[in-house]
Formats: structure tokens, sequence, C-alpha cells
């Protein structure tokens, strides 16, 4: 699903202006489900099938061996039911349902500002369903993912509950969007897996408004011995853990403004205004 109001702003690369046109297929309130968008500039097509616009096609996007477990048969399906309902108290070591995380990161990126945001690295869709019925018509998102599994997943999830954001197989390094085109965005553990997290903050940077905002959640670096070691054997498969002072560093030369991060147990909350 992708609303068609937005193919404009989709630029497969940052050249490609003025952005997608909708060729043909299924609307749904201004929705496409399923059909096929062109780049009139080259004649490429682009489809949405399975829930999303795959703007990779043959590609894998991403650049480590840690992304490649999202790409497995059922990686969606399990994501949300098996992990992320208990992911944060197992991380915190507090009672940390979804409704607070969404509560923290929906205080940071400020959806009362209305527009249309940006979810980093979606999987199944928790913070774009979520930000989507916030923003009810107040606004549009769009979450963007490599494993077609995950996105797969996030589309039928909010279909579910009821929320209509736009869901975009892109990877994060090279974000097809237009400069300025977002008011804010949303990145939940993705900051973790990422090949190179500085160029998707400045990506990020580029395709924010200014003075919108960024909300990131993440994993820490250990401060016991057996915790970096266990982040060491992780870190072989490409997952990075960040200290808070780097996040600040990282934001900080992306262009933002950072916030100082707040901590629960091994989770940051890290957050920054777009300059
Ligand atoms: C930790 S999960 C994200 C969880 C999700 N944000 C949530 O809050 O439930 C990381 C996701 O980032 C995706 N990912 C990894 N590298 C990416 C990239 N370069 N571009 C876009 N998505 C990426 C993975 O496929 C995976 O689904």
């Amino acid at each position: 699903m992708f609303r068609r109001s937005l193919l404009p702003l989709v630029r497969p690369r940052p050249s490609d202006a003025p952005g997608l046109v909708y060729d043909s297929g299924v609307e749904e309130d201004g929705l496409i489900l399923s059909g096929t968008t062109r780049l009139p500039a080259t004649g490429e097509t682009y489809p949405v099938k399975g829930g999303y616009l795959d703007l990779l096609g043959g590609r894998l996007g991403g650049d480590n061996v840690a992304n490649l477990t999202n790409f497995l048969p059922g990686a969606g399906r399990g994501y949300e039911p098996l992990w992320r309902v208990r992911s944060l108290n197992l991380l915190t070591g507090e009672d940390f349902s979804n409704e607070r995380e969404m509560e923290i990161i929906a205080q940071k990126v400020d959806p009362g500002r209305g527009g249309l945001y940006l979810d980093l690295g979606c999987s199944a869709g928790l913070y774009t369903r979520n930000l989507a019925n916030t923003l009810g018509d107040a606004g549009d998102v769009v979450g963007i993912d490599i494993s077609p599994s995950m996105l797969h997943e996030a589309a039928r999830q909010a279909r579910k509950a009821g929320a209509t954001p736009s869901f975009a197989r892109a990877d994060a390094a090279s974000l097809p969007f237009a400069d300025d085109s977002m008011d804010g965005a949303v990145c939940g553990g993705t900051l973790n897996e990422l090949g190179d997290p500085a160029r998707v903050l400045r990506e990020t940077h580029r395709v924010l408004k200014p003075g919108a905002r960024l909300a990131v959640m993440g994993i820490l670096k250990a401060r016991t011995p057996n915790g970096r070691r266990l982040q060491r054997f992780l870190s072989t498969g490409g997952i990075q853990f960040f200290a808070p002072e780097e996040l600040e560093e990282m934001l900080d030369a992306a262009g933002f403004e950072p916030d100082l991060p707040i901590t629960h147990g091994a989770v940051f909350f890290a957050a920054g205004t777009r300059l």
C-alpha cells in the first residue's frame, strides 16, 4: 500500500525529479494497493505488490549479515509476537509496554505538528501504524525497510489496526525521497543494525525539513564485561552499539541539535532537531 499523493516525492535516486507517477493498478481511498508506478524521466517501473512499493527490485539493500535474518520466511509474522512485545521488558529490566515506548517516541518526534513522517527500518510497522493512527487526517507516515517479509507483515498489521500508512522497500542509506520533504522521522532499533549509521543520519537530515524532529530508540553499549563480550560477538554480524555521548556526537555531525539521550537499562531514546 502506498499513498498515491506521495509519489511525486519518491526519487529512486536523489536526482530523479519530479518523482514517480501512477500507471495502473488497484486503488482504494487514495492508497495504491497493487499496481505499477513509473519514473517518467527514464521509463523505469516500480511495482506496488505484497503491501509495499518496491524500489529495490533484485537488490538486497543494507550491508551486513545481521540483516539477512530479516529475510527469512516467517520473520515478519514472528517479529512482534515473539520478540517485540517483550523486548523492552528484557532490555530495560522494567515493565516497558509498547504503549509506554510509543508515548516516549511521540513526545520526542512531536506528531502534533502534522505532516509527513518517516519510519526508518519499520520491520512489522509498530511505529508506522501507531504514528499513522495518532496523526489521522493531519498527516501521513511512510515506513521503509529492506525486508519483503517485514514489509508484507507491516502492511497486514496496519490494515488490521485501521491505519493507512505507506510502505516502501528501500535502503535507509540512500533514502528515495526529495530533499526537505518530511516533517519528522522515527527509528526503532534500526540504528544498531545499520552498516553505516552516520550516513543514514545524514540522509535523514537531507529529507527532513528544517525544524523537524528525529526520534531514535536503540541499544546502548554494554557497561559490564559479560555484556561487552556478548556485544563483541554480535558485532561480528554487523550489529553496533552506542554510548549516549556517541549518539549526541553522531546526531550533531549529521546536522541535528541533539537532546540529551534518555536511558532505561540497556535502551536509549535519542532525539534531535534538524538544523
Ligand atoms: C530492529 S529492526 C526494527 C524494528 C522496528 N523499527 C520496530 O520498532 O519494531 C531493524 C529493521 O531494519 C531493517 N533494516 C536493516 N538495514 C536497513 C537499511 N539499510 N535500510 C532499511 N531498513 C533496514 C531490517 O530489515 C529490520 O527489519
